[in-house]
């Protein structure tokens, strides 16, 4: 992943320094597509799970496991309790997609999923999901990559491992009444982030 983003941004640097040459101006070199659709994904997910790993680790893991203050919660404002994981999410995810109705520019779309969901809306739906939670699963540390057809359109599809980052998400996965599994481990994969991107001209 890292050699990735690595490749675009010295894609990129050359081009500044072959546009300084040619007096292109600073605003040409912003507006042209440069970034593959892979590199914009790995950087996407890359703030997503840092912010998902943060808010659980420094958040729910220690105020509900280690100091005991408070509870996590799906009915978090009833219970006046914290958001789960999945909810912050889902909740962003949602945010960005109203917001990013207004930009005609930025257009993706991602969702946390998995082979063994406490909340069924969360089971992979397309061909390519399925294939690539089982692929992450299954294949430690890596991503999956592939592109798909929805609906006539064309997507560059990337999905991530969703690991098991704090003592929290095993426990509360584990003791869910709707979970389906219940041998989770610390470090191990639970599901997966699912980022897709139209790539239709
Ligand atoms: C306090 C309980 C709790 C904690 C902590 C928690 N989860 Fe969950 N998780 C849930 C619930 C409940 C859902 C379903 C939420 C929804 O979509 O309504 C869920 C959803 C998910 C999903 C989507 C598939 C599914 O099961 O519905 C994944 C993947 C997941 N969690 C992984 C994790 C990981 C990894 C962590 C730690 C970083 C974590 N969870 C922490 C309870 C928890």
């Amino acid at each position: 992943m890292k050699q990735n983003l690595f490749t675009s941004i010295v894609v990129f640097g050359t081009t500044v320094v072959l546009g300084a040459a040619s007096t292109l101006a600073v605003g040409d070199v912003a507006n042209e597509k440069l970034i593959t659709p892979r590199a914009m994904a790995d950087a996407l997910h890359l703030v997503m799970d840092s912010d998902r790993t943060i808010y659980t680790r420094k958040i729910v893991n220690r105020l509900v496991k280690k100091d005991k203050v408070i509870k996590a919660s799906e009915h978090f404002q009833d219970d006046k309790a914290l958001a789960l994981p999945a909810q912050m999410f889902r909740f962003g995810s949602e945010l960005v997609a109203k917001r990013a109705d207004a930009l005609p520019d930025v257009n993706f779309s991602y969702s946390l999923q998995s082979l063994w969901p406490v909340n069924r809306q969360n089971a992979p739906k397309t061909e390519a999901e399925k294939t690539g939670l089982k692929y992450v699963a299954e294949n430690v540390g890596k991503n999956y990559y592939t592109t798909e057809k929805l609906g006539g359109k064309s997507y560059f599809t990337a999905v991530y491992p969703d690991i098991a980052v704090a003592p929290v998400c095993v426990s509360c996965h584990n003791d869910h009444k709707d979970s389906p599994r219940r041998d989770f481990k610390i470090g191990q994969v639970m599901g997966g982030v699912v980022i897709r991107i139209p790539v239709d001209q």
